[in-house]
């Protein structure tokens, strides 16, 4: 679990976990890109996933923007997951959170109809975005969507160097799919169809980019 050698907290070091909602506010343009992210999942969601929700700002917006869904965020750090609970409980959002891993959902086959994550791909290796890759199809329903927002391929040099910063605290492993653009390939690998890049996000720390897939339904498979 998150006492992995290997395992990336929000903000790298534990002792900034407490510090992680005015930073990414501050440096990410959060409100915008975690706008358009929820913009980009259908309407008429019944039940969501986010998958690493952090100290759970996007599992808030969503229960927002779709009241009638149920929503739940997990994440494998306990420490953030304490920061959620108190934010959901001042907000008065009813989320459901649980602790585990993205590769290895805890949650029956199809079991949602849409699933999210945000900012979280680039804490992984590549063999555990592959792994949590098809974890979130294998949850995800026929014909549900998965909308992933992270760090993207940069728009211009300028944003290539601003991303250094972000390789030097998260380490350059676990980031260089990410700035080579091959999240949505890796979607493609895992199942996902109609994979695109619907928005991108000029930040101070690079660029965000939000892709989008579905997993096919037999109505829409080949
Ligand atoms: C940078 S924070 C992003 C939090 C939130 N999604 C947001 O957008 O603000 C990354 C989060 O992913 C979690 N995380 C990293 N690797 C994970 C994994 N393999 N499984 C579950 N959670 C993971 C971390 O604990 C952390 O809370």
């Amino acid at each position: 679990m998150s006492s992995n050698p290997r395992y990336i907290p929000a903000l790298r070091f534990r002792w900034l976990t407490r510090l992680y909602d005015p930073v990414v506010r501050l440096s990410t343009r959060e409100r915008e890109f975690k706008r358009l992210l929820i913009e980009a999942i259908p309407m008429g969601s019944r039940r969501i996933l986010d998958v690493g929700c952090g100290t759970g700002t996007l599992a808030i917006l969503l229960k927002e923007h779709f009241p009638n869904a149920e929503v739940v965020g997990l994440d494998g750090d306990p420490q953030v997951l304490d920061i959620a609970r108190r934010k959901l409980r001042a907000a008065r959002v009813d989320v459901a959170l649980m602790e585990g891993m993205a590769q290895e959902l805890p949650f029956d086959s199809e079991s949602f109809d849409r699933a999210v994550s945000s900012l979280v791909f680039h804490h992984m290796t590549t063999d555990v975005k592959r792994r949590a890759l098809a974890a979130i199809h294998r949850v995800l329903e026929p014909g549900g969507t998965f909308v992933l927002a992270d760090w993207g391929r940069p728009h211009n040099v300028g944003m290539r160097l601003a991303f250094l910063g972000v390789q030097l605290l998260d380490g350059f492993e676990t980031t260089g799919d990410n700035v080579r653009g091959a999240l949505p390939d890796l979607m493609r690998e895992a199942g996902f169809e109609d994979v695109s890049e619907v928005h991108r996000v000029m930040t101070i720390l690079g660029t965000v980019s939000i892709y989008r897939g579905r997993k096919p339904s037999p109505h829409t498979a080949a």
